[in-house]
């Protein structure tokens, strides 16, 4: 029998770049190749492979979020970012919920939209009769695109048509073809079933198509993650934990009426978010084009994540959004990196990924909410600002430390005041 890992890692954060990496080797099982692709990163062959006119690699930190329990098991989350308090941030914030429990998790199929633009139709709602009528021929064609996903259990499985009345170029109906793309993020997919969709499409409603291509509004592909957080657990300093949960319910509140804190709001989340979503090899882009145009779907941008106080007293946050990932094709095969993230994770499908993703979401809006909501989010920043400051004013080895602790006590966190300090030793 094996006994269930666990991703507490007591005294990580003071390790060495190497021995963190070789306890998640151990971790993850990684085989000696593996642990190299830590160190390595993808070659420039590699890179040469995957896009235009390749001049180098652009290497960013890949980060391990610790302390993630979702749906009973622990989880390691690889996160590549540039910014710093985002992995101490989600790892503080997910030991947290661990003390309520974890986060629990769950996501609908992974159907994906393709949108076909039908124009020059003078009678759009005979063409949309006839289109809908003839909906298995048209998923029929559409399953003749990608038999691999058809064999693996995907597919076409509907067809909505919508008419638009009026735009600049006069009535237009709108075809979703709604595709399950199983384990990949299905892009390819979508559109090569768009392409191949549209001459039938023209036949039978005597229009002209004009765009045949996925929306990244992947509105019916969501992943949801939830934690409910004892008041206890959220006390700390002079803060008791019942004022913490009133505070970051009220901070909440701002968020979820008023667009210019959304944004900054939602901005936070998509920092654990595009970590992961980045260090799997996904198209953050899609991911992020998904998360804000789905947070605008009442016609008002509001806040992506809930936080209420429950009967009890407990916080109990919610976090819901669309999350376009995959776990074959694309990057998250080819990048060397990408595939041991992937690994670390242990995921076996695109939803657990997708769940995965939304639960650090949710810690990492935790994470910002608390602190925002207590003792403001500076102090904790500027330490592991100092340490970049040190870095730029030319400190090296243990300099770096040294100096970044001091420009914490002075409460002088800047680059002029490094160099001083440098000059001077
Ligand atoms: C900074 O990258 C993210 C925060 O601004 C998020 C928030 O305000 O909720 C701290």
């Amino acid at each position: 029998m094996t006994m269930a890992k666990s991703s507490r890692l007591p005294g990580f954060y003071d390790l060495s770049v190497a021995e963190r990496a070789d306890i998640v080797a151990r971790w993850a099982e990684l085989t000696a190749e593996e642990r190299a692709a830590l160190k390595e990163g993808l070659s420039s062959a590699q890179a040469n492979q995957m896009i235009e006119n390749v001049v180098g690699t652009h290497a960013l930190p890949l980060g391990i979020a610790a302390n993630f329990t979702i749906n009973g098991r622990d989880y390691l989350i690889p996160m590549a970012i540039e910014e710093p308090s985002v992995v101490a941030g989600a790892s503080f914030a997910a030991r947290l919920v661990r003390q309520g429990g974890g986060f629990s998790t769950s996501s609908t199929e992974p159907l994906m939209i393709a949108q076909m633009q039908v124009v020059d139709i003078a009678d759009p709602w005979a063409a949309r009769f006839e289109l809908l009528a003839a909906k298995q021929r048209l998923l029929d064609l559409a399953n003749e695109t990608d038999p691999l996903i058809v064999s693996l259990g995907g597919g076409a499985r509907d067809l909505e048509v919508r008419v638009v009345p009026e735009s600049p170029v006069g009535p237009m109906l709108v075809a979703h073809l709604i595709y399950d793309c199983r384990d990949a993020m299905g892009a390819n997919t979508l559109n090569t079933a768009a392409e191949a969709l549209a001459p039938l499409v023209e036949e039978i409603t005597g229009g002209r198509v004009v765009l045949r291509i996925l929306s990244n509004l992947a509105d019916r592909r969501l992943a949801r993650a939830k934690c409910v957080l004892p008041a206890e657990a959220l006390a700390f300093s002079r803060y008791p934990g019942s004022l913490v949960v009133e505070r970051i319910v009220e901070a909440y509140a701002l968020a979820a009426v008023d667009p210019y804190r959304a944004a900054t709001h939602n901005k936070g989340i998509m920092n654990g978010i595009d970590a992961v979503v980045i260090a799997t090899g996904n198209d953050w882009r899609a991911v992020e084009a998904g998360a804000h145009s789905y947070a605008a779907r009442s016609g008002r941008y509001t806040s992506l994540t809930t936080w209420e106080k429950d009967g009890d007293g407990n916080l109990v946050g919610t976090l819901e959004l669309p999350l376009a990932v995959g776990i074959v094709g694309g990057a998250t095969r080819v990048h060397p990196t990408a595939k041991v993230a992937l690994k670390i994770l242990g995921v076996k499908t695109a939803r657990e990924l997708a769940e995965v993703i939304a639960a650090v979401g949710l810690a990492q809006n935790l994470a910002a909410l608390r602190a925002l909501a207590t003792e403001g989010i500076q102090r904790g920043h500027m330490e592991l600002h100092a340490r970049q400051v040190a870095i730029a004013a030319g400190a090296t080895g243990e300099m770096v430390e040294k100096v970044a602790r001091q420009l914490v006590a002075e409460r002088r966190v800047r680059l002029d005041r490094a160099r001083e300090i440098l000059g001077r030793q």
